[in-house]
């Protein structure tokens, strides 16, 4: 069957280049990320139209810095470097990279810029906006062959092109949403540079795929440990789709769900062509939880818990030859590195054991972003509740009740939670933030209800606006819309006297509690 075209991106270490794959991909053209040390053989092999260098921590200059095969040069492939492969690439070309001094052309943040028109990248876009700029380093000299297509104040150059090789340098970030004209750049090198024709759709991934998995699985049986989370029911509709009853999926209902949400998970895979197995564990997960206060042992309770049960599932079912998981690419692409200090212990149901006996891991989500797998999953029909579905932590509201968990606080922040959603959604402003959600707090408090005394929990509510959840701006909510959740929440939430709303960022707190 037909490939599609394919835009290479050589990873040289930056933190915005996840954001570049999407950025593509946004314009529908397929590229995948590789290590800047991808031998020349198998780039050659890739056949990519254009190749994207992207940013990095490093100087071009220092011994041991990241670089590439020079042979690139020589594909007759339209290049893209992006500042720190904008200076790798003016360096391996005969430029010259220097530091640039305290009070020179060092520029951090949003940075008028000078376009020249002439140049392909900036087609369409007016003679000066804004560009997001972060470097040390600058060119000093440009290779031979190339002009200098761009200027800002302090740096001379900001964007450099050789109009007959196709190289194109900028400094600054094109895939940054400060970078006022960055999408049409990039829009421009692919489609005016590389000739792209746009042709990666999810309905052409969707029935390539389906046909690749039918290919790869034969006849044999498959097992997917279904979360209710996007990842997972969309991996099930796809294999669902491909295999139809040679797949179970199991789903372990922890109890720790949002109102209504297991079921409406059952609701959707139970009547597809597919076995579906919902093991209802709420019971031991409340006993696991009685008393554990601390969010680290309650995390790595429930993920054992979990792997526990799935395994006892699993060897009631029988063989399976394949086990299927819905890793996606930022997971692909984040698994290559970080030495980072763990904040919190994520359990996800990707963490399965692979050692019980399966003879392959299916993975047939492992190269998209998860905007992509909103997409496929409404392609394969699936209900827009669970597509569009926020994130949910796998260790699910046990981590949102603040201390030791029971049924009933479980309960009072089933039903705050659900108020919170419905009030969003009456509002129109169900995608205002990117997350949102009640917590109950271990605070107790005075209140008055009627002429009594009370002394009840508070429920926190939290709402984030964030592009990748590393980071993460509490959303401005309207007032009305608070004042309506709060006085809700009071009122029909017995055991509830408080609402606050949280007006912290991440950093320095975390989107969640625990
Ligand atoms: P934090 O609290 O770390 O959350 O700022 C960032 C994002 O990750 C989600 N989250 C989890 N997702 N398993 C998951 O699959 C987990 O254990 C987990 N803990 C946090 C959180 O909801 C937010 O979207």
């Amino acid at each position: 069957m037909r490939e599609n075209q394919r835009v290479l991106i050589l990873d040289f270490g930056g933190q915005y280049n996840e954001l570049i794959a999407r950025r593509v991909r946004e314009q529908q053209v397929y590229c995948e990320v590789h290590p800047c040390s991808m031998p020349l053989a198998e780039i050659r092999d890739y056949d990519p139209i254009g190749i994207i260098f992207t940013g990095g921590p490093h100087s071009v200059y220092e011994p041991g810095a990241p670089t590439v095969d020079e042979g690139v040069f020589s594909l007759g492939v339209p290049i893209l470097g992006i500042c720190y492969g904008c200076q790798l690439l003016a360096h391996l070309l005969g430029g010259e990279v220097v530091p640039a001094g305290e009070d020179s052309a060092r520029e951090y943040g949003k940075t008028e810029t000078q376009f020249d028109a002439a140049c392909p990248l900036f087609q369409g876009l007016s003679e000066e906006s804004v560009t997001w700029m972060s470097h040390g380093d600058y060119l000093s000299q440009i290779p031979e062959g190339f002009t200098v297509s761009a200027r800002s104040e302090r740096c001379p150059t900001a964007a450099i092109w050789d109009a007959q090789r196709r190289f194109f340098g900028v400094q600054f970030h094109p895939e940054v949403h400060h970078t006022a004209g960055g999408s049409v750049m990039l829009r421009n090198f692919l489609f005016t540079v590389c000739g792209a024709k746009g042709d990666w759709t999810m309905a052409d991934y969707r029935s390539r795929t389906v046909a690749s998995l039918r290919e790869k699985l034969g006849g044999g049986r498959v097992l997917l440990a279904l979360s209710g989370g996007v990842d997972s029911a969309v991996c099930a509709a796809l294999l669902a789709e491909a295999v139809g009853r040679q797949l179970t999926c199991v789903f372990v209902d922890h109890g720790l769900m949002r109102k209504g949400e297991g079921d409406a998970v059952e609701a959707a895979f139970s009547r597809r062509e597919l076995n579906f197995v919902r093991v209802n564990a709420e019971g031991r997960f409340l006993r696991l939880l009685s008393g554990v206060y601390q969010p680290e042992r309650k995390r790595k309770l429930i993920g054992e818990e979990f792997i526990r049960l799935f395994e006892e599932e699993s060897r009631k079912l029988g063989t399976m030859e394949y086990l299927a998981q819905g890793t996606i690419y930022p997971d692909v692409i984040e698994s290559g590195g970080g030495n980072a200090a763990v904040i919190k212990s994520h359990h996800n149901v990707g963490g399965l054991p692979k050692d019980v006996g399966f003879r392959e891991i299916v993975e047939p989500l492992r190269l998209l972003f998860k905007d992509e797998v909103r997409q496929l999953g409404r392609e394969l029909g699936l209900p827009e509740a669970i597509v569009s579905r926020q994130p949910f932590p796998g260790p699910g509201l046990a981590i949102r009740v603040i201390g030791p968990v029971s049924r009933k606080k479980l309960e009072m922040l089933r039903e705050a939670d659900a108020i919170f959603r419905e009030e969003m959604a009456a509002a129109g402003l169900a995608s205002a933030a990117d997350q949102y959600f009640a917590v109950l707090t271990n605070l107790r408090s005075v209140g008055v209800m009627g002429d009594a005394r009370s002394y009840d929990w508070a429920v926190a509510l939290r709402a984030v606006s964030t592009e990748d959840f590393m980071t993460a701006d509490w959303t401005r909510l309207p007032y009305e819309v608070l004042d309506r959740v709060s006085t809700r929440i009071v009122n029909e939430v017995a055991g509830v006297n408080r609402v606050l709303y949280d007006i912290t960022s991440k950093p320095p707190a975390t989107v969640e509690y625990e």
